[in-house]
């Protein structure tokens, strides 16, 4: 695993964004794993910001999210398709049929979770997959004690992740309680990762991943047996200061 310490937020959003626009540059086709959450709001304005001045051809660009809360529906503000249509996709100008997300709000989550996998299957691999990283260690919503060689299925969310999620939406009750996540197995056959982690509240887990050795109680330690990961920090979360 390659670490990388940037001065602040700011700069580690630039860099990051700088090294995503330079990978859709060099390439007439790619296909990208978007992680949603906190974490990488700054680098998704980044990148559209540099889209904006050095205009790129995006034609051959497709994504595809990590996960999805199962019971909201895209329009629902709190959904991970409306955080990718207001920071990625409309920004973007993205087609729906370059972007896919698993949909949480079908009544058959198990068919949409295997329907899912089967299409990363046979469009991918996936050439670059940003994550973040759960206070629990959890990558994707793939939760301690997760499998390694999980795919893309329906899982019930931690206590401690609901908690932490709990400050988008009005009460704790009110946070789903189970979710559509790309498995352990299907986000290691990317081939190559970005993992963003920043924040006071990360700095356990992030020197956890680095001393740990992979092990099922701490799901993003699969990492340290990815040929090809990037981690991207700033100094107040590794350092503590
Ligand atoms: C969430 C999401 C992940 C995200 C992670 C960190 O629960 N399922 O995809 O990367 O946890 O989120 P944040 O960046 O908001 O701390």
């Amino acid at each position: 695993m390659h670490i990388h310490v940037l001065k602040n937020t700011s700069e580690l959003a630039q860099y990051v964004a700088q090294q995503m626009y330079q990978h859709i540059l060099e390439r007439s086709t790619t296909r990208i794993g978007f992680a949603t959450g906190e974490t990488p709001k700054e680098t998704y304005n980044c990148l559209v910001n540099y889209v904006k001045h050095a205009p790129l051809n995006l034609n051959g660009v497709e994504t595809f999210n990590l996960d999805e809360y199962i019971d909201l529906s895209p329009a629902h503000p709190n959904s991970y398709h409306y955080y990718m249509d207001q920071y990625v996709f409309s920004p973007l100008k993205l087609s729906y049929d370059q972007t896919h997300i698993p949909r949480g709000n079908t009544n058959n989550s198990t068919y949409e979770a295997e329907h899912y996998e089967h299409l990363i299957k046979e469009h991918g691999p996936i050439h670059l997959q940003v994550l973040g990283l759960g206070i629990n260690g959890h990558i994707g919503f793939n939760e301690p004690g997760t499998e390694f060689s999980s795919r893309t299925r329906v899982v019930e969310l931690a206590p401690s992740t609901r908690q932490a999620n709990s400050k988008h939406f009005a009460s704790n009750e009110k946070v789903p309680t189970h979710a559509i996540t790309m498995g352990l197995g299907t986000i290691m056959e990317s081939e190559k990762i970005f993992l963003l982690v920043q924040g006071a509240d990360k700095t356990p887990a992030l020197h956890e991943l680095l001393h740990s050795s992979p092990t099922q109680n701490f799901p993003a330690s699969i990492l340290h047996s990815h040929p090809n990961v990037h981690i991207f920090t700033t100094e107040s979360t590794m350092y503590k200061l």
